[in-house]
């Protein structure tokens, strides 16, 4: 079937709030690059969200996937478990920086599941039940990931009223007008006039913020957060749904940091393409809940598990890390050389290669109609492009850590031709 039958279908029979406004439909797909049903080239600068930081379909972990099929395909681990979950549990023990001595990790399926999991697990630690988040995080799209998330549309217009408990401070974005210490001091206040820290079980944040808009929260902010946290007996959840795994030239954000997690979040690129998702933490805290409360029928999948595994393998052979930095590094001296050069670019920012920079009016305020012509421009031009954002401005750049040179030229070229004809 070609794009306009498959479109038709998806017209008649996807429901409006699920079906994707773009006209295309993958057919196949190889590292940073895809082919549609109408056999037109694109280049993919959105791996699937953050979840392809190794390409379409690498070739070891699509090798590792059908070894595990020929074994066993499910079971559910709460029925009876198989090697890979606990091999990945150790192997995520191993390299996450989360607080020991000793450390334990439960798998789900969605960056959602694992943050409902982390907070379960954090109330259960703590019999506390309140839990502080951030202006413009995103957690997820289940009724309590969605009560945590800081922005309301797209995602929590329609579907209130959001489970309680749940409170929100700035999160610290100098680039508007939040500072850090403005940040730090609105929790404090947080805790004088909505919840005592006593009764707060967790803060959960991302590192660098996600669908929010790719902000950093820099080391001696982390540190700081991390003290007050200490200072109360309140858990750190650090969600690296989207920075983890190797995307900011570390295997997670908090690396850059110094500091540790009580627990942390992991998703996405942890099995590049399959769906899974870990909830790793200290093992007093994440034994902390009773027999069979955790988990649930597809939790840790077989398959995604042999795909975690053979994607932390790829990460030290091919090098990841370093080569993420080095994106990061080009990425950002070609946003740098953009904002010299047009007046509408601001804002330019990365951390290894989660890259981002913002389109502004001629103000300098954030302007998000200029920012969806970009990413349509890009399109016209066969290079898919997302945008993120608090304000909706930020053009993000998630393309596999592995994309080809040549290919990584072209998708930069065609955002600086869609730059030139629109800014
Ligand atoms: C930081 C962060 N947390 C949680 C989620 C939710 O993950 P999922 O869409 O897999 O439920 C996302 C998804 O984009 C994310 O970026």
């Amino acid at each position: 079937m070609n794009n306009a039958e498959l479109n038709a279908l998806k017209e008649e029979y996807v429901a409006f709030g699920a079906a994707t406004p773009t006209t295309e439909f993958a057919d196949r797909a190889e590292n940073a690059e895809l082919w549609d049903a109408d056999g037109q080239r694109w280049i993919d600068f959105a791996g699937g969200i953050g979840v392809l930081n190794l390409g379409h379909r690498h070739p070891k972990i699509v090798a590792a996937v059908r070894a595990q099929l020929d074994k066993v395909m499910h079971t559910s681990a709460a029925v009876i478990s198989y090697a890979p979950y606990v091999q990945l549990c150790q192997k995520l023990c191993q390299l996450t920086p989360v607080r020991g001595p000793k450390r334990k990790a439960m798998l789900v399926n969605t960056g959602a599941e694992a943050l409902e999991n982390a907070v379960k697990i954090a109330r259960a630690a703590t019999g506390r039940t309140g839990i502080v988040t951030f202006d413009g995080a995103f957690h997820g799209r289940t009724m309590m990931t969605l009560a945590m998330t800081g922005k309301v549309l797209p995602y929590k217009n329609d579907f209130g009223p959001m489970p309680g408990d749940v409170f929100r401070a700035p999160y610290p974005n100098p680039m508007h007008g939040i500072s850090e210490e403005a940040s730090l001091k609105a929790l404090r206040t947080l805790f004088k006039t909505d919840i005592a820290p006593h009764r707060t079980a967790a803060i959960v944040i991302e590192p660098v913020q996600g669908e929010g808009g790719f902000y950093i929260a820099s080391p001696a902010y982390l540190k700081a957060l991390r003290a007050l946290c200490d200072e109360h007996g309140i858990l750190l959840i650090v969600d690296e749904v989207q920075s983890g795994f190797a995307r900011t030239g570390k295997l997670f954000a908090l690396e850059h940091s110094g500091i540790e997690a009580d627990l942390l979040t992991t998703a996405k690129s942890l099995a590049n393409g399959m769906p899974l998702s870990a909830v790793v933490g200290n093992a007093t805290v994440m034994d902390g809940s009773g027999p069979n409360s955790l988990g649930g029928t597809y939790s840790g999948n077989p398959l995604s598990c042999a795909a975690a595994l053979a994607v932390i393998e790829v990460i030290e052979e091919e090098n990841i890390l370093e080569r993420s930095a080095a994106l990061g590094d080009k990425l950002a001296d070609r946003f740098a050389a953009w904002e010299k050069r047009f007046d509408r670019v601001g804002h330019a920012r990365n951390l290894g290669a989660m890259a981002a920079f913002e389109l502004l009016d001629s103000d300098g305020n954030p302007d998000p109609a200029l920012t969806q012509a970009v990413c349509a421009k890009a399109r016209e031009h066969g290079l898919i492009l997302l945008s993120c954002g608090f304000y909706g401005n930020t053009i993000r750049v998630l393309v596999p850590i592995t994309v080809e040179e040549s290919v990584l030229e072209e998708g930069l070229n065609v955002i600086e031709g869609a730059l030139e004809a629109l800014c």
